[in-house]
C-alpha cells in the first residue's frame, strides 16, 4: 500500500519526530564538511537542521512521495542551505553518484517492507566506515492504538501490511547481510501524551492512522477517530522506537 502524505499538515504539526531527529543529528560525528544522506526526508525538517551544521558539506535528502517532495523543494529553496533534493525510492538502487560520509533516517524504515533491500541500497552508496543512524517504529509500536482501532471498527489494523515494525535481532541480521556492521540496535518505549482530546484526535488522524482511514469515506473518518480516542481512555500514543546505529564495514 502506498500511503498518501498530507505534507502541509505534517509539516505544521508538533511531532515527536523532531526530538528523534535531533537525537540522531547530535550523535552524527560531523566536522562540517561531510555529505550526509537523509533517507525518507519528508518535508526536510531534519535535512535543513543538518545542513546548517555543514558549512562546507551537503545533505542529500531522499524522498519518494510527490507531496512531500513538493514541500521539501519549497523549503530548501527558501532556506538557501546546501540540500540536494533527490527523488528516490529506497527500495531501488539509489541515484547517488558519490558515496556519502554518513547516512541517517527518521520515522521511515517501518514504511519499508524489505529491510534487506533497503540496507543493501544504503550500503551501496556509503563510504567504508560511514555511520548509519536511524530511528523507526519497532516491534510493539502503537499496540494500544491498533487495539482501539480494532475494537471500534472490527477491522484488522495490520490488513494490507501498512507497517514493518521490526525486531532488533532481525534488523541486526539484515544490516550485517548488507555489509553494515550493527553497533547498537534496540527498542525504546517512547509514549507521548496530549493535552486535549482534539490534539489527540488530530494526531491519530494525520500521523498515526493515515493508511487505515484511507479505507473509509472522508466524512466518516472524524467520528471513527473520535471513537478510537475515547476507546483508548488516555490521550496517548504508545510509540516503541527501533534505534539503529551501524557502520559500513
Ligand atoms: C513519517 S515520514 C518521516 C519524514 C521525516 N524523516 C521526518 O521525520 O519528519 C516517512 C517518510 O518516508 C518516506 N518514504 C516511505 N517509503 C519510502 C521509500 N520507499 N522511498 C523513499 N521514501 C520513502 C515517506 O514518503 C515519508 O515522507
Amino acid at each position: 500500500m502506498v500511503h498518501s502524505w498530507q505534507a502541509t499538515k505534517y509539516d505544521e504539526m508538533f511531532l515527536p519526530h523532531l526530538a528523534w531527529g535531533d537525537e540522531i543529528i547530535a550523535q552524527l560525528p560531523l566536522t562540517g564538511a561531510e555529505t550526509v544522506l537523509d533517507a525518507g526526508a519528508g518535508t526536510g525538517r531534519d535535512a535543513l537542521k543538518l545542513a546548517s551544521r555543514l558549512p562546507t558539506g551537503r545533505v542529500l535528502a531522499l524522498e519518494s512521495s510527490e507531496t512531500m517532495l513538493a514541500r521539501l523543494r519549497e523549503k530548501v529553496a527558501a532556506s538557501g542551505l546546501p540540500v540536494d533534493v533527490v527523488d528516490a525510492n529506497l527500495l531501488e538502487p539509489l541515484p547517488v553518484s558519490t558515496p556519502v560520509d554518513a547516512a541517517m533516517s527518521v520515522a521511515t524504515f517501518h514504511w519499508i517492507h524489505d529491510h534487506k533491500a533497503l540496507f543493501a541500497n544504503l550500503a551501496e552508496v556509503m563510504k567504508k566506515g560511514a555511520p548509519l543512524l536511524a530511528d523507526c517504529g519497532g516491534n510493539g509500536n502503537i499496540d494500544r492504538v491498533k487495539s482501539a482501532f480494532h475494537a471500534v471498527t472490527g477491522r484488522d489494523p495490520d490488513s494490507g501490511r501498512p507497517w514493518n515494525f521490526a525486531e532488533p535481532q532481525e534488523t541486526a541480521d539484515h544490516l550485517a547481510s548488507a555489509g553494515l556492521e550493527p553497533l547498537e540496535v534496540r527498542l525504546v518505549r517512547d509514549t507521548i501524551f496530549f493535552y486535549s482530546r482534539a490534539e489527540h484526535e488530530e494526531f491519530l488522524a494525520t500521523i498515526v492512522l493515515g493508511p487505515q482511514l484511507e479505507g473509509y469515506p472522508a466524512e466518516e473518518r472524524p467520528e471513527i477517530v473520535r471513537r478510537i480516542s475515547r476507546a483508548m481512555g488516555d490521550w496517548v500514543v504508545d510509540y516503541v522506537r527501533l534505534k539503529i546505529r551501524a557502520k559500513k564495514a
